[in-house]
């Protein structure tokens, strides 16, 4: 993950995450420090072993994890060294949580949202690797008593069908296949983009009345959160490759799949530069995140 991504990446969640009190203890990591030691509020884009230690009460802590787009993330606890019974917890979160968001949605994600959350305290075998089903997982953790800690260790694996998706970077490519599942499967771009579908392919049928009906059909979602059914449908598309300039802070590619057809969808996305983002008076509703 280049350095100017991460930086970017924590000043989103300081942003994000301010009103929870929790932007003063960020601190950008230089990534060529060699100790891997993890901070209250942290953001983990490599693999290795993180030992967080605190000499004073951390009430609210995340690290957020993120791999690259064909990746899940393992995560396995050791050396833990707090007292649950004092109100000390660590649990692993299968996605992200941000401002009281999930992603991937409850709608889209594979997993009950009860069995998306391990918590170390109230797991009966505490021990084991906790394997996310996506790009991103989030372990949250509250120390009272000082000198107590923990290590994680963290390690990629490849997934051969990726579904929900977090951009770790505000330019790439991709594609999305998924062939005969009846899954909805969403790409986060956490930046304002200019996005261009370069291949569409779902189904043999084009569609005449439009795509919603169809059961196979890409959403375009704006909004300024990450759960994709609380964002803003900007475009509902099935047939023909197209290009728009995204001005939320989330911007997302989301493929509707009946289970049919084997279902593709490629494109290419780029920042929108500063003077090609919405102005604060353009914010109606209707094109709230809209530019040209
Ligand atoms: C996929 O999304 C569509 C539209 O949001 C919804 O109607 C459908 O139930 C979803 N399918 C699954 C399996 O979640």
């Amino acid at each position: 993950m280049a350095v100017s991504a991460r930086i970017h990446m924590l000043l989103l969640l300081i942003s994000l995450l301010s009103r929870l009190g929790l932007g003063r203890y960020i601190e950008v990591r230089n990534p060529s420090f060699p100790m891997l030691a993890c901070r209250c509020l942290d953001m983990l884009a490599t693999e290795g072993q993180f030992t967080f230690m605190t000499a004073q009460p951390q009430l609210a802590c995340a690290a957020f994890l993120i791999g690259e787009p064909t990746e899940v993330i393992s995560l396995e606890l050791s050396d833990v060294n707090i007292d649950c019974s004092a109100g000390d917890f660590i649990k692993i979160f299968d996605g992200w949580v941000l401002k009281g968001e999930k992603f991937p949605s409850s709608q889209d994600h594979p997993l009950p949202l009860r069995q998306r959350y391990t918590d170390y305290c109230s797991s009966s075998a505490a021990g084991g690797a906790v394997l996310s089903s996506q790009n991103v997982a989030m372990v949250f953790f509250r120390i009272h008593s000082p000198d107590s800690g923990f290590t994680l260790t963290v390690k990629k694996q490849h997934n051969p069908m990726p579904c929900n998706i977090m951009s770790q970077s505000p330019e790439g490519s991709f594609t999305m296949v998924m062939p005969h599942h009846h899954w909805n499967c969403s790409f986060s771009i956490i930046y304002p983009v200019e996005l261009q579908l370069t291949e569409l392919s779902l189904g043999q049928r084009p569609m005449r009345w439009g795509c919603t009906g169809s059961g196979d059909y890409v959403e375009l979602l704006g909004g300024n959160g990450v759960d994709t059914s609380k964002m803003y449908p900007m475009a509902d598309l099935c047939f023909s490759p197209t290009q728009m300039r995204m001005g939320c802070d989330n911007s997302v590619v989301r493929l509707v799949s009946s289970g049919n057809y084997v279902n593709r969808v490629s494109f290419r996305y780029r920042l929108l530069g500063r003077s090609e983002q919405p102005q604060a008076s353009e914010n109606s509703l209707d094109d709230f995140c809209t530019v040209g």
